[in-house]
């Protein structure tokens, strides 16, 4: 069947950043559906022309050098038009689609513009009769920030298209390492039956960040590393880390395991959050070898730096999963900007054994650790004992590891999370998309953490950029007899 894609905000930085090299890549890999026509939609004038040059501009910017050919680009151009017109008006819409979308085609619509006027371009679909059966809605975060506000968002969405036609994107969720977790527990017999509380000691995620806030600083100022990482992505990660198998592997197996997970975490009330949560600020430090400002002292884009905010730009927090599974295995999240590298890792700790036999160096012997690595270097690391080589009386020990990387280091990728995801969207597949009740079980638990903050005023603690973060992030695990993994190299 052909398909348009109505791209609304479709000149905007999101699609010009993202979804334009992210849909060249799937023409790149000839996963571009035939007959695919891509309708940029924004207010602004300007001719279709106008608009490839510049689409082209931000493509060549945005996609490895080696991957980009004129040949594609022009096969890719082809399906490109620019409409323009007010999405939020139907007869503005209805011109669109009497000049652009085929009848009869299937139609998906992204709206690559703020929730804030969802409600008013899903009225003007319907209203130039757009809200079809078959059409797809694509929308992603910010998506509210908090519980209540989420449901007002989504009660705009969901008047007009059933839950079966809304893809909530978190593109988390389109990374390869991410789809990989599922591959990796549940296509390994070995992993399941150690993981559970009776092998498995603690669970740490990290998603840790070099850049600052870089231009967005009134949004973020908003927002924080909690709203802004943790309810989506980072529990997104550990619903995936820690769900139980899905019957079969489809959306609504999946969505509802992942739920399970979201509505078994254990709230974090009132003064819990002043022993299970951390909050921190970066002040000037060095990143990279290179000298930069503190959160307080960044260029704000739009209003004046409060110079008291307490927004915090990480966040280290102690949850706990309370089934069957996992009851008592803590499982600690953090992320942050302006830290010491741009890592991601889900590090699972396994127990010890209580009897030792290898008395002499005990204190070498560390617990088995498996290190799932989500970027940059994407790959799997099991940290396993090994006696040390040689003549030593007994078996001395030290720490070794299984590596499998699953890719070279100088392979260039030919498509990105959005790419994926969007190719999911054509394909009609939910799976790796964000169910209503999972975002809303994930703000409830975010939600409670941050009254918490609020009832015992819980402030920010300052970090320098490029640390590990507020020395508070060490005292929570140092507490419990743990400590952060600390990032390896690769090699
Ligand atoms: C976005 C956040 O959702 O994810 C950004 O808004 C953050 O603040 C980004 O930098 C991180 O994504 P990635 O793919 O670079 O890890």
């Amino acid at each position: 069947m052909n398909t348009d894609m109505l791209i609304v905000g479709g000149d905007g930085d999101l699609a010009l950043r993202k979804l334009y090299p992210s849909l060249y890549y799937l023409e790149l890999n000839n996963c571009m559906p035939e007959n695919t026509r891509i309708i940029g939609m924004a207010r602004t004038g300007q001719t279709r022309e106008e608009f490839l040059v510049k689409v082209k501009e931000w493509l060549k910017a945005n996609v490895a050098a080696e991957l980009f050919s004129e040949e594609k680009w022009e096969s890719y151009s082809q399906k490109i038009f620019f409409a323009q017109g007010d999405a939020t008006n139907a007869e503005s819409l209805g011109k669109v689609r009497e000049e652009f979308l085929g009848e009869g085609n299937q139609l998906v619509v992204y709206l690559a513009i703020p929730p804030l006027i969802f409600g008013k371009v899903c009225n003007a679909l319907e209203g130039c009769g757009l809200a079809k059966e078959t059409t797809r809605l694509v929308v992603e975060k910010p998506l509210g920030d908090s519980r209540e506000s989420f449901i007002a968002i989504n009660n705009e969405l969901a008047r007009t298209f059933p839950e079966k036609q809304l893809f909530r994107i978190d593109h988390y969720l389109g990374k390869e390492t991410v789809q990989n977790l599922i591959a990796l527990r549940f296509a390994n017999d070995i992993f399941e039956p150690l993981w559970n509380s009776r092998y498995v000691d603690s669970i740490q995620i990290t998603v840790s960040e070099e850049v600052g806030v870089g231009n967005r600083w009134s949004f973020y100022d908003q927002t924080g590393a909690t709203r802004d990482m943790v309810q989506n992505h980072l529990l997104q990660v550990l619903c995936l880390t820690c769900m139980e198998p899905p019957a079969v592997l489809d959306a609504d197996s999946v969505r509802a395991e992942k739920l399970k997970v979201l509505n078994s975490l254990k709230m974090i009330e009132g003064e819990e959050v002043l022993k299970d949560t951390v909050r921190g600020q970066y002040e000037r430090g060095v990143v990279g070898g290179k000298e930069v400002p503190g959160y307080l002292e960044e260029e704000s884009d739009k209003y004046e730096i409060d110079p008291n905010s307490q927004t915090e730009t990480f966040v280290a927090i102690k949850a706990e999963i309370q089934n069957w599974r996992w009851s008592g295995v803590p499982i600690y999240l953090r992320t942050g900007k302006r830290l010491r590298g741009r890592h991601s890792e889900i590090v699972v700790h396994f127990k010890q054994s209580k009897h030792k036999i290898f008395q002499e160096n005990h204190e070498n012997h560390a617990s088995n650790r498996l290190i799932i690595r989500l970027q940059p270097d994407e790959g799997i690391r099991l940290r396993v004992m090994n006696k040390v080589a040689g003549l030593e009386p007994g078996i001395p020990l030290e720490s070794g590891c299984l590596n499998l990387w699953f890719s070279d280091k100088k392979e260039i990728k030919t498509h990105d999370a959005y790419s994926r995801l969007l190719f999911d969207v054509l394909r009609n597949d939910q799976t790796l998309f964000v169910s209503a009740a999972e975002v809303e079980a994930a703000w409830k638990w975010v939600d409670t953490i941050f009254a918490g903050w609020k009832s015992t005023g819980m402030k920010a603690q300052g970090y320098p950029a490029g640390s590990i973060g507020p020395v508070a992030a060490n005292e929570l695990l140092s507490r419990d007899g743990r400590e952060w993994h600390e990032i390896e190299p690769r090699d």
